[in-house]
């Protein structure tokens, strides 16, 4: 099996229009630092809250915001909340990926008569700037996709949430949209996933990566991407494959309990600027040898960045039929050594690095050896 791209999903064939992402959701043991943290070091704005003092007794929620992108960060207020048993048996992670759809009672009934799993069933949230229709499905693991209809909403975020501003000064690091989310999956369970997104959500296969393509001495994955009708939304799926050592897929799915989102990566119009913003943030990044850039002129050709502040940054660079591409990946952004972020800003590529993955594989392996589990 080779990697294979398929040609792009066309709209007239949209059997389940999805807007854009809606918001991305993560759980965590501790809601109002984690917040603080997307501020401080990411920029990111704060635009609602919902707590005790909104009349929510068991849960709170942040609302964050920079660019196209909003992320909820959520904890639970109650010993007994199943909120607290998701930290407890993942740590910090995504539960939600929210997609925009016109009707959500169409499409919640279409994907479950397609086979989806209900999360919940519709409801219907108002306050004083309109209404909200919400329902949800399951995906991986304990992830799940909430479908959102807001055309008749105005407010700051949801019905129940208060508007919020900052208390401290931003500076926004140019994040603009999530250009893809990635999930780890066990072994074997790739296609399933593929078949679910396709069968369920009408999404198409884009691109197909095996074990040949992405692998190092010691460890291998296998990937297959999979994006919705309109293009705006990609999921990549991973599994892991067989090799020497452990992989990072199955050091994910060790620490996380089971399937869940790996990395979210974040499109931004300034890579140098923002990765340099992150980094002086205290953002942590993967380090590729210094040897990486003294072929990726010859790899990649004529590209507007000034190379040594690529190299001064580690920024990472690729290229397809379509254009070119930077990246970077930080880190794991939580103790357990599960959730990333990519950085990427692409010109004319629509590719996923495949350039880069013995380089990024290698470095991670190193990051595994140093916590003991490659
Ligand atoms: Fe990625």
């Amino acid at each position: 099996m080779n990697t294979s791209t398929a040609s792009s999903p066309k709209t007239n064939t949209d059997t389940f229009p999805i807007t854009g992402t809606d918001y991305i959701e993560f759980y965590v043991g501790n809601a109002k630092q984690t917040s603080l943290f997307y501020q401080h070091c990411f920029g990111f704005e704060l635009i609602a809250y919902k707590g005790p003092e909104t009349g929510s007794r068991d849960v709170v929620s942040y609302v964050l915001s920079q660019g196209k992108i909003r992320f909820i960060i959520t904890s639970a207020l109650q010993p007994d909340h199943p909120i607290l048993k998701h930290v407890s048996d993942h740590g910090d992670g995504v539960k939600v990926i929210a997609l925009g759809v016109e009707n959500v009672d169409e499409a919640y009934f279409k994907a479950i008569e397609r086979g989806a799993e209900s999360a919940f069933e519709p409801i219907f949230l108002e306050d004083n700037d309109g209404y909200v229709k919400m329902a949800g499905i399951k995906t991986y693991g304990e992830t799940i996709h909430t479908l959102v209809e807001r055309n008749n909403y105005k407010g700051a975020f949801l019905p129940g949430f208060e508007a919020r501003t900052c208390a401290i000064n931003i500076n926004p690091l140019g994040f603009k949209y999530v250009d893809h989310c990635v999930g780890n999956v066990e072994l074997g369970q790739m296609n399933k996933w593929v078949k679910f997104y396709e069968e369920v959500l009408g999404f198409k296969l884009l691109v197909t990566f095996d074990d040949k393509d992405i692998s190092t001495e010691y460890t291998a994955l296998m990937s297959k991407v999979v994006s919705n009708g309109n293009g705006f939304i990609k999921f990549p799926i991973n599994e892991p494959a067989k090799g020497k050592k452990k992989s990072q897929i199955e050091e994910y799915l060790d620490f996380y309990g089971c399937s869940g989102v790996q990395h979210i990566a974040i499109a931004t119009e300034d890579i140098v600027h923002t990765v340099e913003s992150l980094r002086m943030n205290g953002i942590e990044f993967l380090q590729v040898p210094e040897n990486y850039y003294d072929t990726v002129m010859e790899r990649v050709g004529k590209i507007d960045e000034d190379i040594s502040d690529l190299k001064r940054m580690n920024i990472l660079v690729d290229r397809d039929e379509e254009g070119y591409l930077l990246q970077i990946f930080t880190k794991p952004i939580q103790d357990r050594p599960t959730v990333f972020f990519e950085i990427i800003e692409r010109h004319g590529a629509k590719s996923f690095g495949k350039g880069n993955f013995k380089a990024l594989f290698e470095s991670i392996e190193r990051e595994q050896a140093i916590r003991g589990t490659l």
